[in-house]
């Protein structure tokens, strides 16, 4: 009998914790309004029923020509990728949950999430683990990757409204995820005390964003997203043409930060941007002609449709 099931996916920001959340220190995510959506039907057999089974052990794109040549199967998404918001995260969960739902298997975020992590694995070589598991919870999560075999991760409840938060392109990156973890792991390999104690300090502005997040202390956004961006200069993941954009918003008055991977010899992806007047933002990025998109964070994780 032919089956069909519609899945979407969201991706995602990371408001802290970027690169260091690889190593096992903190990051606050948040899915946003922007989806990968797929399509799969079609009548299972033992041959394509393998495809099925054995989707954990290909590769994302390995994934996605298997599935098209054995189903009927298209994918939709309004995530822009290579800009930092997971998109390639949001397109493993949205398989992953879409092949659970046509086999008739329970749905299980958790068997989810581990089937997209091991596809992202064999796309990215060592990730967190972060961008899957909020694109199946959805929402805000603290997250954090004690080892291999235990993440730890806790949905967050804001204690108050977030201000509006924009989009802003710097342009596409010219290396891939993978190539931004490893040129991480280089110089934490060539300067290991040094790489620890920015990561140290990734962590503690983590938590304050934790304890802003939560009403807990008093601490400016604007601050958070400051020091934060400067934080990640210093590990080395973002391009001087992203370094100059950013000075001039926050000569303006607001506070801009890369959100993932980032990007050192020609764009960073996206900038996560703050500022009290919007108007002055927008007028910023179109005298820069910079494309601006403005997110809602907190979204839903995987559903079908
Ligand atoms: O650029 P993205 O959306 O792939 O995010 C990468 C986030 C990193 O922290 C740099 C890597 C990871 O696996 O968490």
């Amino acid at each position: 009998m032919k089956k069909r099931v519609k899945v979407s996916a969201p991706g995602k920001v990371i408001l802290s914790g970027e690169h260091s959340v690889v190593y096992g220190y903190p990051a606050i995510l948040a899915a946003i309004d922007k989806r990968a959506t797929v399509e799969l039907a079609g009548t299972i057999s033992g041959t394509n029923g393998k495809v099925l089974t054995d989707l954990a052990k290909y590769r994302l794109d390995k994934v996605v020509k298997k599935l098209s040549e054995n189903f009927s199967f298209s994918i939709k998404s309004d995530i822009p990728s290579g800009s930092g918001l997971g998109s390639s995260a949001a397109l493993s969960v949205a398989i992953s949950a879409a092949v659970t739902k046509i086999t008739g298997q329970k749905w299980d975020p958790e068997k989810i999430n581990e089937i997209a992590y091991q596809m992202e694995k064999k796309h990215h070589g060592n990730p967190s683990g972060g961008d899957n598991t909020i694109s199946t919870y959805g929402g805000l999560l603290w997250y954090r990757k004690e080892a291999e075999g235990l993440k730890l991760f806790k949905s967050i409840t804001p204690k108050k409204r977030l201000p509006k938060l924009f989009l802003l392109d710097t342009g596409s990156p010219s290396e891939s995820t993978k190539d931004m973890v490893e040129l991480v792991a280089t110089s934490r390999q060539k300067n290991q005390k040094r790489m620890d104690k920015i990561m140290i300090q990734i962590e503690l502005i983590t938590k304050k964003f934790l304890h802003y997040l939560l009403n807990e202390k008093r601490a400016m956004l604007s601050e958070l997203i400051v020091e934060n961006q400067r934080l990640l200069e210093e590990l080395g993941v973002v391009s001087s043409s992203t370094k100059a954009l950013i000075r001039k918003i926050e000569k303006i008055g607001g506070a801009a930060k890369i959100t993932g991977a980032g990007g050192v010899k020609a764009g960073s992806g996206m900038l996560i941007v703050y500022h009290p007047n919007h108007q002055k933002l927008l007028n910023l990025a179109k005298t820069n002609r910079l494309a601006t998109l403005a997110i809602k964070l907190g979204e839903k994780g995987v559903q079908t449709q």
